[in-house]
C-alpha cells in the first residue's frame, strides 16, 4: 500500500480529536496501527463471519504493538444487538484479566461497532477503542461520531452512550466480500448526506451509482471520504445532538419504525433508512417545503441503489405508535427531520394527521 493513497479525515469534538483513515489494504499495512494508546493487551471484538475473513489479518497488524492480542466473537445480526451480547464482551474482558488500559478493536459492521463502543464506554468506566469498519454503512456513518448503543425490545438504540473512538481505520478492500444487499444498505446512508447537506455530492452519487454498486475503488474512496467529511463536520459542531446532529437522522424515524415493527433484522437498517427517506421527503413535500419532483428524484436514486422504496403495511396507527418511541420525540410529540430545501434539513414536530396522510398515500397503511 502506498501511504500517499491513504485519505485522512479529522474529527474534532470538545474532548477528543481523532483521524479516520481511508484506503485499500490498510489491514495489511503497518502505518494505520502505529501511534495508538499504549497497553499490554488488545482485544478484537468481531463476529464469526468477519473474523473468518479479517480477524487473522488484524491480529497480525496489532501483534507488534501489544504483548497479547485476543479475539472474541459476538453472534452476528441486528437481533443480537442486546444486553446478552454486550455482556459477552464484559465476560471476556473480565475472564481474561483486561485492565483499564486495554484497547478494544471493533472489527465489523455497525452492530459490532455500536456494541464494542458501548462496552468500551462502560468497561472500568471507559477504555480506549478503535473502529475498524468492514461494511459500507459502518465506514460512512456508524464508526464515526461516537454514538454507541444496544437495542431494547421497545425501541432501537435506546440504551447507549456517546463515546468517541481513538481512531477509525476504513480498509476499502474489505468491501469486496460484502454481499450486494449489504452494500446497497450502506448506499442509503451515503445518499442521505445529499439532501441534508450537500446537493453537489448528491449529483455526484447520481452519476456514479453504478460504479459504487460495482465497488469501483475510486468511486468508493470518494463516497467514503465525502460522507466522513460531512459527518465529521456535523459531529464537530454538535457531538451530543442538542441541535444540528439530528439532521443525520433523516429518514430514521420512519426507518426505525420499520425495523422494530417488522422485527430487528427483517429489513436491514440501511433498507429501512432508504425507504424512510422517501417517506420523510414525501412529508417535506406535504408540508410545502420541497417540490414533488425532488421527492421523485430521491426515490429514483434510492431505487437505483437497490433499495426498497415502498413501505411495509404495518397499519397506520401502529406506524404512529412505533414512531412515538423515538429519541427525537419530546413531550409525547413525534418530531421528524424534514428537508427545508434540497441540501438543508431541520427537525420539526409534525401533526399526526399529516403523518397519517403520508403513510396512507404511500402504500404503508395496512
Ligand atoms: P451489520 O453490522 O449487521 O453488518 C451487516 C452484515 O455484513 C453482517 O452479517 C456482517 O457479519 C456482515 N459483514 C460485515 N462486514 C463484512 C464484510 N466485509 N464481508 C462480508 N460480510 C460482512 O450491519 P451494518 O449495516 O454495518 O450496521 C447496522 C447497524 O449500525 C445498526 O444497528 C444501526 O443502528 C447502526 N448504526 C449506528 C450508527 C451510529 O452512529 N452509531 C449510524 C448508523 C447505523
Ligand atoms: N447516525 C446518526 C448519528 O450519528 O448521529
Amino acid at each position: 500500500m502506498n501511504p500517499a493513497s491513504v485519505r485522512t479525515v479529522g474529527v474534532a469534538t470538545p474532548n477528543s480529536r481523532y483521524d479516520i483513515l481511508i484506503g485499500t489494504g490498510l489491514l495489511d499495512a503497518p502505518a494505520p496501527w502505529q501511534g495508538l494508546p499504549r497497553a499490554s493487551r488488545a482485544v478484537i471484538v468481531s463476529n464469526p463471519v468477519v473474523d473468518g475473513l479479517y480477524g487473522a489479518a488484524l491480529e497480525r497488524a496489532l501483534a507488534p504493538h501489544y504483548r497479547q492480542v485476543s479475539r472474541m466473537l459476538l453472534p452476528d445480526g441486528e437481533q443480537h444487538k442486546d444486553w446478552h451480547s454486550l455482556n459477552l464482551v464484559f465476560d471476556h474482558l473480565l475472564a481474561t484479566g483486561c485492565d483499564r488500559k486495554t484497547v478494544l478493536f471493533a472489527l465489523g459492521g455497525g452492530v459490532v461497532g455500536d456494541m464494542t463502543g458501548f462496552a468500551a464506554a462502560s468497561y472500568m468506566r471507559g477504555v480506549p477503542f478503535v473502529q475498524v469498519p468492514t461494511t459500507l454503512l459502518a465506514q460512512v456513518d456508524s464508526s464515526v461520531g461516537g454514538k454507541t448503543a444496544i437495542n431494547h425490545p421497545l425501541g432501537k438504540n435506546m440504551i447507549g452512550a456517546f463515546y468517541q473512538p481513538v481512531r477509525v481505520v476504513c480498509d476499502l478492500a474489505t468491501l469486496a466480500t460484502l454481499p450486494a444487499r449489504e452494500l446497497s444498505a450502506g448506499l442509503a446512508e451515503v445518499i442521505k448526506y445529499g439532501p441534508i447537506a450537500d446537493m453537489a455530492f448528491f449529483d455526484w452519487i447520481e452519476a456514479h451509482i453504478d460504479a459504487l454498486r460495482a465497488c469501483e475503488p475510486d468511486a468508493l474512496a470518494h463516497a467514503v471520504q465525502r460522507s466522513c467529511e460531512i459527518k465529521a463536520w456535523v459531529v464537530g459542531q454538535d457531538e451530543r445532538e442538542s441541535g444540528l446532529r439530528a439532521i443525520l437522522n433523516f429518514g430514521h424515524t420512519f426507518g426505525h419504525a420499520i425495523e422494530s415493527g417488522l422485527g430487528y433484522g427483517t429489513w436491514l437498517h440501511g433498507e429501512a433508512v432508504g425507504c424512510g427517506m422517501v417517506l420523510a421527503a414525501e412529508l417535506s413535500a406535504a408540508l410545502g417545503l420541497v417540490p414533488a419532483a425532488f421527492v421523485d428524484r430521491l426515490r429514483r436514486l434510492i431505487q437505483r441503489a437497490g433499495l426498497p422504496v415502498v413501505a411495509p403495511p404495518l397499519g397506520t396507527e401502529r406506524w404512529l405508535e412505533l414512531m412515538r418511541v423515538d429519541k427525537k420525540a419530546e413531550g409525547g410529540e413525534t418530531r421528524f427531520i424534514v428537508i427545508e430545501s434540497p441540501g438543508q434539513a431541520r427537525l420539526q414536530p409534525v401533526p399526526d394527521d399529516i403523518v397519517r396522510r403520508v403513510i396512507e398515500q404511500h402504500g404503508a397503511a395496512a
